[in-house]
């Protein structure tokens, strides 16, 4: 047998696993310190109350004869779709049932969808970036390249005359940086992307945080971008499905080559390598959609915008440059006094007994930031916070 040669070509462990074992090391190490972690971008708060009552109800369901189900759709129960459809509607958003494809999370789409792309095709990626999209293309041999997002560019980078790539990744709001691109600035890449013959794989698992008027919060919001741009999404921030698991993918009926659709492949795909995600989670997710889980849940999005301004307002004070926390839970921080983002990771361990995310786990570009998630618990939050202001103040 011959193994996959190109696992040798990504770094032996994936960014937040490396985090854990540092931090457990530290813990080991130091049994009395109080470690506060705003690492991961996890959520803290339960299930909504009509999502806990919907899975509820399915258990019930799949005690009972009459409403026991077996292998349900592969691309999802009508009922999530059927959801997932109006939620869009609401939004000016018009799509096909047969567009929306139920998924265990945006994390695994990302990965499978590569599966109907040909080795060959060059993939652009923004620097810094969500580690898996470029783990994803380098395990299948594929070539990545980076465009920079700086400071200069609002962590937003365009396309210009010498963009050239077949496969796109763009991840609004961003994770790491927390920037998002306005509606008219994803027009341009629709237009690149018709002009190139290329997709664009839009991640807007964040898509819930956005409030500034003009962000985006899904690629189908420009016209024609159902003719290049497939969208991935996640019940993993907006409603807590973390732990739960269920997301979903749109891959619109009208992406097609050479007289193949990209929208059958997928179908194809999932019918062949995926048996569906449970219907019990399945009636939860639905939950989401309903009017009193909206509500419940948009309390929670306030709950961890809030955190974001304890954050914030902890950076104001310290007099650090920062970026994000509006239309997204994270805060991208320039690290003090010239550190290097895992220098910075170890000295807000030692001394604020804080953890966050290095920056350069991202991308090069990401070297010298440091991520800090709204996630947490908000008095948890409060207090790294405090701690986070007092250990700058020594810096100085
Ligand atoms: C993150 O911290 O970047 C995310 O939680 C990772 C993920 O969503 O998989």
């Amino acid at each position: 047998m011959y193994l996959n040669k190109h696992f040798s070509e990504v770094a032996e462990s994936y960014l937040f696993s490396d985090i854990a074992h540092k931090v457990s090391a530290y813990q080991a190490a130091h049994p009395e310190a109080d470690v506060i972690r705003l690492g991961i971008g996890d959520v803290t708060l339960p299930l909504a109350k009509p999502v806990i009552a919907a899975l509820h109800k399915a258990v019930d369901e799949m005690g009972d004869q009459a409403t026991f189900r077996g292998y349900g759709p592969e691309q999802g129960y009508d009922f999530l779709r059927e959801a997932i459809q109006k939620y869009y509607a609401g939004r000016g958003i018009d799509l096909k049932l047969e567009e929306i494809f139920v998924s265990d999370g945006a994390k695994s789409d990302l990965g499978n969808l590569l599966d109907l792309f040909d080795v060959s095709n060059t993939v652009l990626v923004p620097d810094p970036v969500y580690p898996v999209y470029v783990d994803d293309n380098v395990m299948a041999g594929r070539t990545v390249k980076y465009m920079a997002a700086t400071a200069e560019n609002h962590f937003l980078p365009m396309p210009d005359a010498d963009t050239d790539a077949d496969i796109v990744y763009l991840c609004s709001p961003n994770n790491p940086t927390g920037a998002a691109y306005t509606t008219a600035q994803l027009e341009q890449w629709v237009a690149w992307a018709k002009a190139h013959h290329a997709v664009i794989l839009y991640d807007a698992a964040y898509e819930c945080f956005v409030t500034e008027p003009g962000c985006a919060r899904s690629i189908f919001e420009v016209e024609g971008a159902k003719e290049v741009a497939v969208e991935v999404c996640s019940f993993s921030k907006i409603a807590g499905f973390t732990g739960t698991r269920c997301g979903y993918t749109i891959v619109p009926a009208g992406i097609e080559q050479g007289g193949m659709s990209l929208n059958k492949m997928w179908l194809r795909r999932q019918t062949t390598k995926f048996n569906g995600v449970p219907y019990i989670v399945q009636r939860g997710a639905e939950a989401v959609f309903t009017d009193e889980g909206m509500k419940e849940i948009q309390a929670n999005l306030d709950y961890y915008r809030k955190n974001a301004a304890v954050i914030a307002a902890a950076l104001d004070e310290a007099g650090v440059w920062y970026c994000g926390g509006k239309n997204s839970p994270y805060v991208w921080l320039r690290c003090p006094a010239g550190m290097k983002s895992w220098d910075f990771f170890d000295w807000l361990l030692e001394n604020a007994h804080v953890v966050g995310t290095p920056g350069s786990g991202f991308g090069p570009c990401g070297e010298g930031y440091f991520r800090l998630t709204a996630f947490g618990d908000a008095d948890r939050t409060k207090e790294a916070a405090r701690r986070l202001k007092d250990a700058l103040a020594k810096l100085k």
